[in-house]
């Protein structure tokens, strides 16, 4: 039963290689699915467009998302994914809309940085280690903040890393994947990775949106941490990804400095308990099987646009 108006970001160039699958011709019949212009530093554009849509969620997954990038755009990153959530409160706010929405707030993981407590949990102090996760640290709190000042129903998901083949390209589970799947058909000859040694707790990110949804049909607003209690290396996604296209990655993996970060988060791990306990949610998929699939994806979709085949000519 639901209708869904998502936004494209601000962009000259439009960036919705992802969600083209849903699209409907807004002329059709049934729609249900429409975009919008929108733009998170433009206070007067998120005010009309919930105005005109009058949404009864709000999932606000807009960010300048690369921690890396957030080193060289520190203030627009601190403008779209901190004041930009501001800008998203305030509309709901202003438009008296705090009794007919709820909203949902993507924090992260990256909250807490330079880890105070192993795993982590929704008590976990923050240390946030670039100007991404800082500006995220202020989008956390003033959901809480709009949340106890007045009474809107806000919760902010605190979601470690999730990952599928939509990923984008810039991030290292995808970059991985591509690359051993192009390696495997001979359209590369290395791949170029930072750190290694970092640990993540990485999981499937369709069940992801699926936690967000359950927090937002909660009785009451609260916030969770979303993952999966499982902890592996960039180098076990390397070893993995290259044992599915069955090639040795030494061969082709190499370390780049420039890639390595300015402050490094080494080490997250999630304690999904609450989670588990008041949402009903677990992870699922494993981590080899989520390597898995990602490299099988990119290695169907290098052989569609290649034309080349694994195993054959071409390959190594
Ligand atoms: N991107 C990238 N590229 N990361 C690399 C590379 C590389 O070539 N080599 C090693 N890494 C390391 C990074 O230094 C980091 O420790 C780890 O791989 C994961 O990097 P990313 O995949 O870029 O993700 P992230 O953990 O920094 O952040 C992602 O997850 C967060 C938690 O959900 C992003 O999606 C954030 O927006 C999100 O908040």
């Amino acid at each position: 039963g639901y209708i869904v108006h998502g936004v494209k970001r601000r962009s000259s160039s439009f960036n919705t290689a992802r969600i083209d699958h849903l699209y409907q011709d807004p002329h059709g019949e049934d729609v249900r699915f429409f975009l919008h212009y929108g733009d998170m530093t433009d206070a007067t554009n998120l005010i009309r467009l919930i105005q005109e849509t009058q949404p009864s969620e709000i999932y606000n997954l807009a960010a300048q998302s690369h921690v890396q990038v957030s080193f060289e755009t520190p203030e627009y990153t601190a403008n779209a994914d901190g004041l930009g959530t501001l800008r998203l409160l305030e509309a709901i706010r202003i438009l008296d809309m705090g009794r007919s929405v709820r909203f949902y707030q993507a924090s992260t993981s990256e909250l807490y940085g330079q880890v105070q407590e192993t795993p982590q949990r929704e008590t976990t102090p923050f240390y946030p280690r670039s100007p991404y996760a800082v500006a995220k640290v202020y989008g956390h709190w003033i959901t809480v903040n709009y949340r106890e000042s007045f009474g809107l129903f806000a919760v902010s998901g605190i979601l470690f890393n999730h990952e599928s083949p939509r990923r984008g390209r810039e991030f290292v589970t995808r970059k991985i994947s591509e690359g051993a799947a192009r390696i495997k058909l001979g359209l590369d000859d290395t791949l170029a990775l930072g750190s290694l040694d970092a640990r993540r707790d990485w999981g499937y990110a369709p069940e992801y949106v699926d936690a967000m949804w359950r927090m937002l049909q909660r009785p009451d607003p609260a916030d969770y941490v979303i993952g999966t209690g499982r902890q592996h290396s960039v180098r076990d996604f390397v070893r993995i990804a290259f044992q599915h296209v069955q090639l040795d990655p030494d061969d082709f993996v190499r370390v780049d400095p420039e890639l390595v970060r300015p402050a490094e988060v080494d080490s997250l791990l999630a304690d999904p308990t609450k989670a588990r306990e008041e949402l009903g949610w677990s992870a699922r998929i494993s981590f080899e099987d989520l390597v898995r699939t990602m490299v099988e994806a990119d290695l169907e979709a290098q052989e569609r646009a290649s034309g080349r085949r694994r195993g054959g000519a071409g390959t190594r």
